[in-house]
């Protein structure tokens, strides 16, 4: 894999003596062409992920269309690839949309092993990247770096109010049962930092393998064990199938199951009775009641005759954010500083509600408490309030 990359990129160096020679003419000469902006996208459209990445890009498009499908006067081409939520296939993809497309900067992605990956390559080649999902905390915190920002949450951030949630519902043990992986491991840690700090016990936690849906094992391990409830973090297809097992099983009616928002998100219709009663904590709800959400509900559903759920909302946000900074320097990517001022300083007025980043480039944000009720997702109340991620080890150089 690492000797495919390095035979690709220096493939890629030819082109990159003719680019160097094209980036000696003022920049202004570029923008006063009015030469495209280049966007990588880079997003799961396949795989569990799949219908996550379709949301965040058709909503980006909306966001962007509403804006006239120009960014800062300047048009733009989007140039999309399909990561496969596949952690090893990560830089060599990233490099594929920078080096060899020469996107002028990079978009993605919803996993954050991925992600990871993508800004490794990002910071190799001193370009921007905005992530519209994959909350991996050490993106901003100790990897945190200034052409990096985040339009989502970090892992930590919807997983940390759920654990008081569990206890004033007066449960004291729980099981954790979440992919083995980045995302998995810090949700958990979210929920573990408030459950365990109330006095909750965790008794154990089941680690399946990404993006593996073999829940049976884990079931029976739950039913026997019989904690007072279950904390799981799983996505898209495999949430589906989870929430289902979990029913199948018999477990839904006895063992109250919580989670980030993300196990109901965009498939607890497709659930039916299997999502019925399941409590969560996101930056989202459906059914906030602001006229922001509700355009915005209304315009998704017009544009791509699916209901929007939170990837939906980061997608549009994102959308958001290239518009709010790139307007503030005309469209010239080259203004760095300017831009990244401009980026830090974004007020995006969001089908979630208002929010800023931190100075580690990350949303400062309201978490919901949400509840499957009768087929319909319920907003409870906010969880937390102006929550954010503690972005510790975070240096901005
Ligand atoms: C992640 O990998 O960070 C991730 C993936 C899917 C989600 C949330 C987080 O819904």
């Amino acid at each position: 894999m690492q000797r495919n990359r390095r035979t690709f990129l220096k493939q890629a160096g030819a082109g990159a003596a003719v680019l160097a020679a094209a980036s000696a003419l003022p920049t202004r000469f570029a923008v006063a062409q009015k030469a495209k902006l280049k966007l990588g996208l880079m997003l799961p459209y396949t795989g569990t992920y799949a219908a996550l990445g379709h949301n965040i890009t058709d909503a980006m498009n909306l966001r962007l269309a509403e804006a006239g499908n120009k960014l800062g006067g300047r048009e733009y081409e989007i140039v999309k690839l399909d990561d496969e939520s596949a952690p090893p296939k990560g830089k060599d993809n990233a490099a594929r949309l920078l080096v060899r497309d020469k996107c002028d900067l990079l978009i993605g992605t919803v996993h954050s092993g991925v992600a990871i990956a993508m800004a490794q390559v990002a910071k190799e080649e001193n370009k921007f990247l905005v992530i519209p999902n994959a909350g991996a905390v050490q993106l901003t915190r100790q990897n945190c770096s200034p052409k990096l920002f985040r339009t989502s949450f970090s892992n930590w951030q919807p997983a940390y109010p759920s654990g008081d949630v569990a206890l004033k519902d007066g449960h004291k043990t729980a099981v954790i049962m979440t992919w083995k992986y980045p995302a998995g491991f810090e949700s958990a840690g979210g929920f573990k930092d408030s459950f365990v700090k109330g006095g909750g016990k965790i008794i154990k936690e089941i680690l399946p393998d990404f993006p593996s849906v073999e829940f049976q094992a884990g079931l029976t391990e739950i039913a026997s064990l019989k904690p007072d409830c279950v904390y799981v973090f799983f996505a898209g297809a495999g949430a589906l199938k989870f929430m289902k097992d979990y029913e199948a099983a018999g477990l839904k009616a006895s063992i109250q199951l919580y989670g980030p928002g993300f196990l109901t998100d965009g498939v607890y219709k497709q659930a039916g009775s299997a999502a019925e009663g399941i409590k969560t904590t996101l930056h989202y709800a459906d059914d906030l009641d602001t006229p922001v959400n509700k355009k915005f509900r209304a315009a998704f559903k017009k544009a791509t005759t699916r209901e929007a759920d939170v990837y939906a909302v980061q997608g549009y946000d994102t959308g958001t954010f290239l518009i709010q900074g790139l307007d503030a320097v005309k469209g010239d990517i080259s203004a760095e500083k300017p831009l990244i001022k401009a980026w830090e300083g974004v007020k995006i007025d969001s089908p979630r509600g208002i929010f800023t980043l931190s100075w580690s480039h990350e949303p400062i944000q309201d978490i919901y408490l949400r509840q499957i009720y009768s087929g319909d997702e319920k907003l409870l109340g906010v969880a937390h309030k102006a929550l954010a991620d503690s972005g510790s080890g975070c240096v901005m150089a």
